[in-house]
């Protein structure tokens, strides 16, 4: 602390040091929003209960070739969006900007291809993506995602989207299907051909951007949002016209058993994704209103493990973006289980009844009552505030007349009724009135 003496001038205190601020594009997850992001988790868990997936996790950090192989050199994910660094090993390691490459990685280390196929697994977790953000667009971002590794019948594909599908159901959120096919490195050549040609019919109505597109990523012309290309993309010669023989009938397939349980789809002719490694499916799940982007999205990649050193394995999944869903469970206020409210607060009024507060804390703890209590604060107006507004059942007082009389006051924070008993008997008490509550909060 500067000291004046008394001629000085003011001494100035140092400069404050700037607030810290978020990274842009990063999102803190607060305590109020947890609710959401659990009650997302929870139906995650279920679903890949119910369709026999089981948890994986991979390192956030990966070898940055491992995602310019599996992700493609052209794609925007890894021509301008990575978080890449050299690490003091002289490593070239990215944040992932995804789950499947390093699930495909970890199918190959872990030797998974010897265990019964197909291997279904699930993950939760943070991504990254250095986009440029905007409303449900981050630079670090939560996904779940499913991939069902060593599998390539149609009927896969098909059950894939019904977990999918189901997830939704689940989470009341109605939603719309895109489905197509990219084909596969036997059709897709031709396909592309066919498109480039039909493009270089329609150059002078082409933005820069979009020629150059043209001659790197064909494709992706097809699900581009400027103007000029929706209406040239209304003509623009389809995939699913140029699919080999094989392709064609994993399509028919899939979209048969798709019809055989009346799911609802929609055929979308320039659905491409924004990622290489597809063959085949591809999907993407829509919000209604025309939301502008999509919840998830995923197909299939049954050359990925190839191309990334392991043998041949054909594979399909899908991600979806938890923001994007959380603020849609917002937006359509869905009904989600509240933050746990704890059974008892405990209040004391004076040292020596803090002292037993706190045994009392510890006992029922271990009993298994969820317990809460603010000893920090002297007042029990204070105390009671807190218990109130953490939603506590029964506070629990002890006083100094309380403590004299080895008593407790129990007392109901839903009306407010008190009533005085024995402290060895606390317990019991607590446990009869919880049970007397939960039994009338059971709907009939
Ligand atoms: P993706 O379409 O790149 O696919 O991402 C899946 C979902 O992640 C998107 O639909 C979106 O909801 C969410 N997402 C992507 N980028 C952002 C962002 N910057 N901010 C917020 N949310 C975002 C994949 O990642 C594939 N790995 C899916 C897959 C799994 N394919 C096969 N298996």
């Amino acid at each position: 602390m500067p000291i004046n003496k008394p001629d000085d001038k003011p001494v100035k205190p140092a400069k404050k040091a700037a607030t810290p601020q978020l990274v842009r594009g990063m999102h803190d997850i607060l305590p109020t929003d947890w609710p959401w992001w659990n009650f997302i988790f929870n139906k995650v868990e279920e679903v890949a209960m119910c369709y026999g997936y089981e948890r994986i996790e991979t390192p956030i950090l990966e070898k940055t070739q491992l995602f310019t192989r599996a992700i493609g050199n052209t794609t925007d994910i890894v021509e301008k969006e990575m978080f890449s660094f050299v690490d003091q090993s002289g490593d070239h390691l990215s944040l992932r900007p995804e789950y499947t490459a390093g699930i495909a990685r970890a199918y190959i280390e872990h030797g998974m291809l010897s265990l019964p196929q197909p291997v279904k697994m699930f993950s939760y977790g943070p991504h990254f993506r250095h986009e440029r953000p905007q409303a449900g667009r981050y630079r670090q971002f939560w996904q779940f995602n499913f991939e069902v590794l060593g599998e390539t019948e149609a009927v896969a594909d098909s059950q894939l989207i019904l977990a999918a599908a189901a997830l939704f159901e689940r989470l009341q959120l109605p939603v719309t299907f895109a489905i197509n096919s990219v084909g596969c490195p036997d059709c897709r050549p031709k396909y592309r051909q066919v498109l480039i040609d039909y493009y270089r019919t329609k150059r002078s109505e082409m933005s820069d951007e979009a020629k150059k597109r043209l001659t790197r990523n064909p494709l992706r012309l097809l699900d581009s949002k400027e103007e000029a290309l929706i209406e040239i993309n209304k003509n623009a010669p389809q995939c699913v016209d140029h699919l080999c023989e094989n392709c064609r009938n994993h399509f028919v397939k899939l979209l048969e058993h798709l019809d055989e349980v009346e799911f609802t789809y929609q055929l979308s002719p320039n659905l491409v994704r924004g990622i290489d490694y597809y063959t085949r499916t591809v999907f993407e799940v829509w919000g209604e209103d025309g939301a502008a982007s999509a919840f998830g999205g995923g197909g299939r990649y049954d050359n990925l493990i190839e191309e990334i050193g392991g043998r041949a394995t054909a594979a399909v999944g899908f991600a979806c973006g938890i923001e994007r869903i959380v603020a849609e469970l917002k937006k359509k206020q869905v009904p989600v289980p509240p933050r746990q409210r704890p059974d008892i607060f405990i209040a004391s009024l004076g040292e020596a009844a803090r002292k037993k507060a706190l045994k009392l804390f510890e006992d029922l703890r271990r009993q298994g009552v969820t317990v809460a209590e603010s000893f920090t604060k002297s007042g029990l107006k204070s105390q009671l505030e807190t218990a109130n507004k953490i939603g506590a059942s029964f506070a629990l007082v002890i006083g100094q007349k309380e403590l004299m009389d080895d008593t407790i006051i129990i007392r109901d924070m839903e009306n407010g009724i008190q009533e005085t008993v024995d402290i060895q008997k606390v317990s019991l008490e607590i446990a009869k009135r919880l049970e007397h509550k939960a039994a009338r909060s059971v709907p009939a």
